[in-house]
């Protein structure tokens, strides 16, 4: 199957309806995944990028019917990771001298991923590979989403062929992004930008700088997952100047585990008092350990402060809180308040060892938290009422 995109341009990937989890375990995809590689038929033919290599053969088999094989004069490796390349050896079993163009990091990443010496042609920012009347621009993207990554542009088609950045992990029949529920779109855009893209905010910025200083018009972006951006493509690049810097709503997110109860009966308390000291707030709770990791961490994105409880255990915390706490550590969330709540029974060591934690990945900790000893009493539960009152009237304003 193929889907014309514009003039001589084709979709020719794979829609992954049944995917739940991408990069093994990491990453959930409630709406499976696409896997997006694009054919152009000019004077000269380009195919850009592949599938994982699961699909190899099922994809390079729908390719031959849609060209023959030796008919390709260039392959165009926007990126490295298998999702994109896994279906190259399969792909250079059939035509194995032609030439493929990457950056000298995709070049170190395809050899050390399938240890062949492939026709390798080494780009950099601003190279142009004319393919008739129209031509390939090249830009390096390093980290978005590997050090290999790069983009290509086609002019007179207008288009940009973006990789990961703008992508979602959604699978979709309708593969444009005006004919697909928006909020469904949305809430996978920002999930996958939340979860992937944030340590590189800073870079993200600069990308997108750099690309607008060509000048070049944008009327399409086709990105690696997901659906292509051919409705105000310049949406979604907004969307993520935005999330690039600093991202926050109007939200405080409250993130615990409990054993007995105790920590959860304290979260629900502290939410009740958020709600008293800013009534506009949005207030959300999740127990760690039954949600979606990356669900979570998409609502931490959002938030202006997050709360994280666990009762003390062996002098430690929970595992799921300790869980999100690593995650968090690599994603260098930035300009957020937290705090951090928790029972215990004897020693009562979970407030500062989260506080701690808090403190090391960035977060600006607004106080030294709140414990209750034992299933919180009237008392108790009245400190954790005001608990959250003072923090929303701490952190929010
Ligand atoms: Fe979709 Fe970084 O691979």
């Amino acid at each position: 199957m193929s889907i014309n995109i514009k003039n001589n341009v084709f979709w020719i990937g794979k829609i992954d309806w049944e995917l739940r989890k991408f990069h093994g375990d990491e990453y959930s995809t409630h709406r499976g995944s696409t896997y997006n590689s694009y054919l152009i038929k000019e004077d000269k033919t380009a195919l850009i990028d592949t599938v994982w290599a699961p699909f190899s053969k099922e994809f390079v088999s729908n390719l031959a019917k849609e060209i023959d094989l030796d008919k390709i004069d260039f392959i165009i490796a926007n990126h490295a990771e298998i999702d994109h390349s896994g279906a190259l050896p399969e792909l250079m079993r059939h035509i194995p001298d032609t030439p493929i163009y990457c950056t000298a990091n995709g070049v170190k990443s395809f050899k050390g991923h399938f240890h062949k010496d492939w026709n390798f042609n080494i780009i950099k920012t601003g190279d142009r590979l004319s393919l008739g009347k129209k031509e390939l621009i090249f830009v390096e993207a390093p980290m978005l989403h590997w050090p290999d990554s790069m983009f290509c542009y086609l002019t007179e088609d207008n288009i940009l062929f973006s990789n990961d950045a703008f992508g979602q992990h959604y699978a979709s029949e309708y593969m444009f992004n005006d004919l697909v529920d928006q909020a469904e779109l949305f809430n996978e855009c920002i999930k996958y930008y939340a979860n992937i893209l944030t340590p590189f905010s800073p870079l993200v910025i600069k990308k997108i700088k750099e690309v607008l200083a060509f000048n070049l018009p944008l009327d399409i972006i086709c990105t690696s997952h997901g659906v292509i951006w051919r409705e105000k493509p310049e949406q979604i690049v907004q969307k993520y100047m935005d999330w690039a810097d600093s991202y926050r709503e109007n939200q405080i997110t409250i993130l615990y585990d409990t054993m007995w109860d105790g920590t959860r009966v304290m979260a629900e308390q502290i939410a009740g008092g958020i709600k008293k000291g800013d009534p506009k707030v949005k207030v959300k709770l999740f127990n760690l350990a039954k949600t979606d990791k990356n669900d979570v961490i998409t609502e931490v994105f959002k938030s202006k402060a997050i709360l994280v409880g666990s009762p003390t255990i062996n002098k430690g915390i929970l595992v799921s809180v300790a869980g999100i706490l690593e995650v968090l550590k690599g994603l260098k969330f930035k300009n957020k308040s937290a705090s951090a709540f928790g029972c215990y029974g004897w020693s009562g060591e979970s407030i500062k060892i989260i506080s701690t934690m808090l403190k090391e990945l960035g977060f600006d900790v607004a106080d030294e938290g709140l414990k209750a000893m034992w299933n919180p009493d009237n008392k108790s539960i009245d400190s954790c009422f005001e608990f959250g009152k003072q923090f929303a009237l701490n952190t929010l304003h």
